[in-house]
């Protein structure tokens, strides 16, 4: 039987990426997917599962806004009677500027979809998934926010404070039977990292992306998602206020110089 079957999975930044993947993922388990994005490209996800034979909806909005996820969480709920997962996936990179050419203004949007948007989705979803019987709600973080040199330092500060946000909700939620967990992405080919990809291809470099990690590789949307459904079904029945990291190995060790052979 599909993992997901009967259940509801709303799913942000679901018009692209790891969203993308993970709604597809999702649905091809049973779950009805509200794919959420800030872009149009959400419909286009909820179309691909349609067209695939599943079961999902597209909505346009904005996971920093609280009236916005509020709304997601009312439609999922007067639709399907339900809410079982919400993967609070939506996030911008702000890209690269380092301290001294970063504003608050970037700062200030960055936390704001990154980390205010995991909390928005905590505190409409888990009262209604908690009234319900529980639920597992996942937040999506980054080896950035583990240490320097994966992103801007609003990007890594953000992602931090979603570690942290996963815990003390863990926390709060005590006696729910609500989880929270985070998923903390390697490089993985998503629109974010297209620059990067599109750069590498121009130099002929691609195969040299994520060789600092000892699969020596970069990873796939796919592979997130993966993680995501353990996470959210009942198989991670014991996984709370916890950031699962999904690197390839990156992150597993201090810099080392190998031996010369
Ligand atoms: N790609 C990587 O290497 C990588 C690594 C670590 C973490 N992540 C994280 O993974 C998550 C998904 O990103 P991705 O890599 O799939 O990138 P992506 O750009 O392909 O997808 C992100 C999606 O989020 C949407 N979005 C942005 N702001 C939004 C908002 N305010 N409201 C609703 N939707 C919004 C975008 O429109 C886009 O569709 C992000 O949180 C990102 O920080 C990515």
């Amino acid at each position: 039987m599909a993992r997901f079957e009967g259940k509801t999975v709303i799913v942000t930044g679901g018009g692209s990426g790891i969203g993308r993947a993970t709604s597809r993922l999702f649905a091809a388990e049973g779950a009805h997917v509200f794919a959420a994005d800030i872009t149009d490209a959400a419909s286009e996800t909820a179309a691909m599962i349609r067209s695939d034979g599943g079961k999902a909806e597209g909505v346009k909005m904005n996971a920093a806004e609280p009236a916005d996820v509020k709304a997601l969480v009312d439609r999922a709920l007067a639709a399907t009677g339900r809410l079982d997962v919400f993967y609070a996936n939506a996030g911008v990179s702000g890209g690269f500027a380092g301290i001294f050419e970063q504003t608050a203004d970037d700062w200030r949007h960055i936390l704001n979809v990154n980390l205010i948007g995991p909390f928005l989705a905590i505190q409409a979803a888990a009262p209604e998934m908690a009234k319900r019987g529980g639920g597992a709600i996942i937040c999506t973080a980054s080896v950035a926010g583990i240490r320097s040199g994966a992103g801007g330092p609003a990007y890594s500060a953000s992602k931090a404070g979603v570690i942290n946000l996963v815990t003390v909700a863990a926390q709060q939620l005590a006696g729910t039977n609500v989880r929270v967990n985070a998923i903390c992405p390697g490089i993985i080919e998503t629109g974010m990292t297209k620059p990067i990809f599109d750069r590498a291809a121009e130099r002929g470099t691609t195969d040299k992306i994520g060789q600092l990690n000892p699969l020596r590789r970069y990873g796939v949307p796919e592979e997130i998602g993966r993680v995501a459904l353990f996470l959210a079904s009942d198989e991670a029945s014991y996984v709370n206020g916890h950031a699962v990291v999904v690197d390839g190995g990156l992150t597993s060790s201090m810099p080392v110089v190998p031996p010369k052979k």
